[in-house]
């Protein structure tokens, strides 16, 4: 039985492994791609998303562009680690087959919504603002969303300070209205991410599938890996966190992550820790819980459900 998912991408190099993944999977029908303002501008974040459809020879999934800055506060300066990381346009050819779609993304998303029979996961990987401003123009497509799985948060460290996940940093207005909303959350924070690292050796692996998505794969994780060293290195050399495909993978098989029902909020004004997910494992707040939250990964599965999913052509 395949799980319908809709990716909300601000495309990057490890959401273009996302996209991948899920347009790749057996046990995935990607529904559609919605675009927003994250890791570079939106407009190239869907020239990256048509161009990685293109490159995996689906052009038909239908991609539709959203938000270009946060929903309250200014747009933050773009994190110079996310060059190093991502750049503005993906290493692939320029998209010539597939295109974007006429239509805002938070219209279609709500208009996609209210039209399904409730069995549409919403996965958002970048910054939470089309989630939020589509909840905030239609409250009733809350009651279609089975589930969202979100890749952001964060509780022992911050990627964009020392307290928050760039995700959540980026718009944390938007963040805390999604985590606030009602529905079924499990969170893919970097407290899991980071516990699934893929390697230079894993990449060798990839492009030894010999199939667009592996060389695709190796290419954009040997970015990370060297923008990793660079700017924030991880607990081992010569691997990087590919955040975004661990989400999807969740879908796919739920036990790659470990998680904790939990009250979470999203901190909105503190000058130190905007942004950062604050997670009450002991419930102190009184409040119920409204997340599951992942703190730990499964990283040989992540690196075999890549291996076999990436091995797949169109
Ligand atoms: O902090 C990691 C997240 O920020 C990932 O989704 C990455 O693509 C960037 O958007
Ligand atoms: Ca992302």
């Amino acid at each position: 039985m395949t799980t319908k998912i809709i990716l909300d991408v601000d495309t990057g190099t490890d959401d273009a492994v996302a996209l991948m993944v899920g347009a790749l999977s057996p046990d995935i029908e990607l529904v559609g791609a919605t675009t927003v303002n994250g890791n570079t501008a939106v407009h190239n974040c869907t020239e990256n998303t048509l161009r990685v459809f293109d490159w995996i020879g689906m052009p038909q999934v239908p991609v539709h562009e959203g938000m270009d800055r946060p929903m309250a506060r200014a747009q933050m300066t773009q994190l110079n680690p996310a060059g190093r990381i991502h750049g503005d346009l993906l290493d692939l050819p320029p998209a010539t087959t597939a295109s974007v779609q006429p239509g805002h993304a938070v219209d279609w998303l709500i208009d996609t919504y209210l039209a399904s029979a409730g069995d549409i996961t919403l996965v958002p990987v970048g910054p939470l603002t089309n989630i939020a401003m589509a909840i905030q123009k239609a409250p009733a497509m809350l009651a279609k969303i089975p589930e969202i799985v979100i890749m952001g948060g964060a509780h022992d460290h911050g990627n964009s300070t020392a307290s928050a996940e760039f995700n959540i940093w980026l718009d944390p207005e938007a963040a805390r209205i999604v985590v606030n909303c009602g529905r079924p959350i499990r969170m893919v924070p970097l407290d899991a991410t980071h516990r699934a690292l893929v390697s230079l050796d894993d990449c060798r692996t990839l492009r030894g599938l010999g199939t667009p998505g592996g060389e695709a794969a190796a290419r954009f994780v040997e970015k990370r890996i060297e923008g990793y060293g660079a700017t924030q290195p991880m607990h081992r050399s010569n691997a990087a966190p590919v955040h975004d495909a661990l989400a999807v993978c969740a879908v796919i098989d739920p036990t790659i992550i470990t998680t904790q029902f939990i009250p979470v909020d999203v901190e909105t004004d503190a000058e130190l820790s905007v942004g950062r997910t604050v997670c009450d494992f002991r419930f102190r707040s009184g409040r119920p819980a409204n997340v599951s939250f992942a703190m730990d990964a499964d990283e040989p599965k992540f690196v075999r459900m890549l291996t076999e999913i990436l091995g797949r052509t169109a």
